[in-house]
C-alpha cells in the first residue's frame, strides 16, 4: 500500500520524489465546463514554492506547471487532467551523507522499516516537495469551488507563542475571506496581523542565528459549502478534512471549530443555538461546531485549524543513529526552511479545497430529489 490517492469522486493521484525528474498528479472525476487554465494553476503554486520569503529555503525551483490532458479551449473537458510539475534543482550531493544516518524528525527511519530501501535525497516521497502536487491539484477543486461561490481561505494563525491579534477566535468571526486573503498576502509570513507578523519575523531571524526552526497554526475557513455534506458514520466532513490536513507532512494536529477547548466547556456553552433568520433560513447564533453537526455540513462557515511542527532540519548538531545502531552526531547540510508554516498555508488549502470538491460530488445521490434535479427526468 503506497496511499498516494485521496478522494472518491473527485480523485487524485500524485507521484513523484523531490529529486526524480517530475512531479506530478491525475485528477479524476472534475466535471467538464470548468474554466482552468496553466496560469491559474501557477497562482497557487507559485504561494507554495520556495524562496518567497527570508524564511523559505533559498532553493530555486520555478514548479511550472504543464497541463498534458482533460482540458480543452480553456476548460475541463470530464475526463482525466495530468499536471506536471518538472524538478529543476536537484543537488543530489548535498544530501548524500543522509543515506548513513536517520534524520530525527524525517521519516528515514520509518521508510527503512517499511521498505528497507530509501531514496534518501531529499525525503523521497515524504519531502515538502510532495505538496507542489497536492497544490496543483487543490487549484483544480478551487476552480470549481468558485464557479458554485465556495471559498476557502487559509492563513497563518500563529509562529511559536506569536498569535495574530492576541486572539484564540477564528479571524473569520472578524474579517471576510477577501478581508483575510489581502491582509495575508501584506505579510511575508503569511500571517493577517502586519504586528504579530512582524514580532514573528524578529524572533525568527533569532532562531536562524541559533540554527533552530519554529511551528506554528494554520486556520482555515470555508463558506458557502451547502447543509449535508458528508456521511453520518465512517466518512465524516470532519473525518475527511481531517484525513486530508494529517496526510501533509509536518502537521501535527488538527482541531474543528472550539476542538480541544470543547472539553472545557459545559453543555450549554458548546452548543450552537438555532434560529430562524429573516428570510426564513434556518441559522445558528454561534458556530462553536466549525459547521458540522453529526459529521454533516451545518450551512455556517467550516472553520478548522492545524497545528505544524518545526521544519525537522535544523543545523543544529543532534544525537540520532547509523542503520546499524551505532550512535552518530548528525549535523545537517542542504537547503531548509527555519519556518514550514508560512509556505503550508496554500497546502491546507487545497486539500480543503480537495475534500469539500469530493464531498460536493459524493453527495449528489443522497436524496431522489438531487437525482430528478441531475438528470431532468421525474415519474
Ligand atoms: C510545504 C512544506 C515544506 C516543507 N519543507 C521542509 C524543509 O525544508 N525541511 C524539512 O526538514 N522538512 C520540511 N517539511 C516537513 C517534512 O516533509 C516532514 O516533517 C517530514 O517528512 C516528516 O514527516 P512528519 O513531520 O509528518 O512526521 C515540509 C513540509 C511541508 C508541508
Amino acid at each position: 500500500m503506497n496511499g498516494s490517492s485521496f478522494g472518491t469522486y473527485f480523485k487524485i493521484t500524485t507521484f513523484g520524489e523531490s529529486h526524480g525528474a517530475a512531479l506530478g498528479v491525475i485528477v479524476d472525476g472534475c466535471p467538464a465546463g470548468v474554466p482552468l487554465s496553466a496560469e491559474y494553476i501557477q497562482t497557487f503554486l507559485d504561494r507554495r514554492k520556495p524562496g518567497q520569503n527570508a524564511y523559505a529555503t533559498p532553493r530555486k525551483e520555478s514548479d511550472l506547471v504543464e497541463i498534458l490532458s482533460g482540458v480543452f479551449e480553456g476548460k475541463t473537458t470530464g475526463t482525466s487532467i495530468a499536471l506536471l510539475i518538472r524538478n529543476e534543482s536537484q543537488r543530489s550531493g548535498d544530501y548524500s551523507e543522509i543515506a548513513s544516518y536517520y534524520r530525527p524528525g524525517h521519516a528515514d527511519f520509518t521508510f527503512d522499516a517499511k521498505y528497507g530501501f530509501r531514496d534518501y535525497r531529499g525525503g523521497g516521497r515524504s519531502s515538502g516537495r510532495e505538496t507542489a502536487a497536492r497544490v496543483a491539484a487543490g487549484a483544480v477543486a478551487c476552480a470549481l469551488l468558485d464557479e458554485l461561490g465556495i471559498k476557502v481561505c487559509a492563513y497563518t494563525k500563529s509562529i511559536n507563542k506569536y498569535v495574530c491579534f492576541d486572539t484564540k477566535e477564528y479571524l473569520a468571526e472578524r474579517f471576510s475571506p477577501e478581508e483575510l486573503a489581502s491582509l495575508r498576502n501584506q505579510s511575508p509570513l503569511n500571517m493577517p496581523d502586519a504586528d504579530a507578523s512582524a514580532k514573528a519575523e524578529v524572533f525568527l531571524q533569532k532562531l536562524r542565528e541559533e540554527h533552530n526552526s519554529a511551528g506554528g497554526t494554520v486556520e482555515c475557513v470555508m463558506t458557502g459549502l451547502p447543509a449535508g455534506l458528508g456521511d453520518p458514520v465512517f466518512e465524516k466532513f470532519d473525518a475527511r478534512l481531517s484525513h486530508a490536513m494529517l496526510s501533509v507532512g509536518a502537521v501535527k494536529g488538527f482541531e474543528l471549530g472550539s476542538g480541544f477547548d470543547a472539553a472545557l466547556l459545559t453543555g450549554t456553552e458548546q452548543n450552537d443555538p438555532f434560529y430562524t433568520d429573516d428570510a426564513g433560513k434556518i441559522a445558528k447564533r454561534r458556530n462553536l461546531a466549525g459547521g458540522v453537526l453529526g459529521g454533516m455540513t451545518d450551512g455556517s462557515d467550516v472553520l478548522f485549524r492545524v497545528a505544524i511542527k518545526p521544519t525537522p532540519s535544523v543545523y543544529a548538531p543532534q544525537e540520532t543513529v547509523k542503520k546499524d545502531g551505532s550512535s552518530y552526531t548528525c549535523q545537517i547540510t542542504g537547503r531548509h526552511d527555519p519556518i514550514i508554516v508560512s509556505r503550508a498555508v496554500v497546502v491546507v488549502e487545497c486539500m480543503a479545497a480537495l475534500t469539500a470538491a469530493d464531498a460536493l460530488l459524493c453527495n449528489l445521490g443522497s436524496k431522489l430529489s438531487h437525482l430528478e434535479a441531475v438528470y431532468g427526468i421525474k415519474k
